[in-house]
């Protein structure tokens, strides 16, 4: 993928994208990693989904990691963080959306949360509505960010994200599926393969309903 995670996807970049997508008639997909960390297992996991939606899709890392906190004086006063302004655009132009994600105390983590909370307002703006979604949770430990996986269901229910159901992706035990370099189990690497084709079953399930 030619996008690094600390390369953010500007509104000028995602037009450009969008005319990339329009020549390839392949749809747009944004992935965002609830990790700021530099070696996170997450992006790891993230990366490599991304490899196995690429013939598929245009698939587009979006970052979040500048982003000022939600603080909704500043849509009523109408002075915005540019951030803000960029990540409600790159979602605007998505045609779906996944997150990868650790767990923190069983919960998605705060970066993340944010991030959802920024691009649902301003009231009635709401940019994630209607696409199609799906969230992989990720852990060193046993339970695969259970918590954290639900928690974000339920934000994703408000936002109007049409998350994938089933199949249910909960991994556990990543510290011994990666290297520096990425994901090297090829169990994991099967169970990504699958998520990323049950995807784009998904996606292509949902958009062929409308047209
Ligand atoms: C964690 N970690 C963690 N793990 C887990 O499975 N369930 C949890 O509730 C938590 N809680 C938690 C809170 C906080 C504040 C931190 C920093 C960490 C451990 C976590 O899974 C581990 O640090 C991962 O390496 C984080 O993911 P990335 O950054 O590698 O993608």
């Amino acid at each position: 993928m030619s996008i690094s995670w600390h390369t953010h996807v500007s509104g000028n970049a995602l037009s450009h994208l969008a005319v990339v997508h329009t020549m390839e008639t392949k749809p747009t997909i944004g992935l965002l990693v609830g990790s700021l960390r530099r070696d996170s297992y997450s992006k790891k996991v993230a990366n490599y989904l991304a490899d196995a939606l690429a013939d598929q899709f245009n698939v587009v890392r979006v970052d979040i990691s500048d982003l000022p906190l939600y603080n909704e004086d500043l849509d009523h006063e109408g002075v915005l963080p540019p951030q803000w302004t960029r990540l409600r655009s790159d979602i605007g132009a998505l045609d779906g959306v996944i997150f990868v994600t650790p767990e923190y105390n069983r919960s998605l983590p705060a970066v993340l949360k944010n991030a959802m909370d920024v691009a649902s307002r301003p009231y009635g703006a709401n940019q994630w509505s209607g696409k199609p979604g799906a969230v992989i949770s990720v852990s060193p430990g046993n339970l695969g960010g259970f918590g954290a996986n639900h928690h974000l269901r339920q934000v994703a229910t408000v936002l109007n994200i049409n998350m994938m159901q089933q199949p249910e992706a909960y991994v556990s035990g990543i510290a011994t599926a990666v290297d520096a370099d990425g994901v090297t189990d090829e169990k994991m690497q099967g169970f990504l393969t699958q998520i990323a084709q049950s995807y784009a079953g998904w996606f292509k399930q949902l958009t062929s309903v409308s047209a």
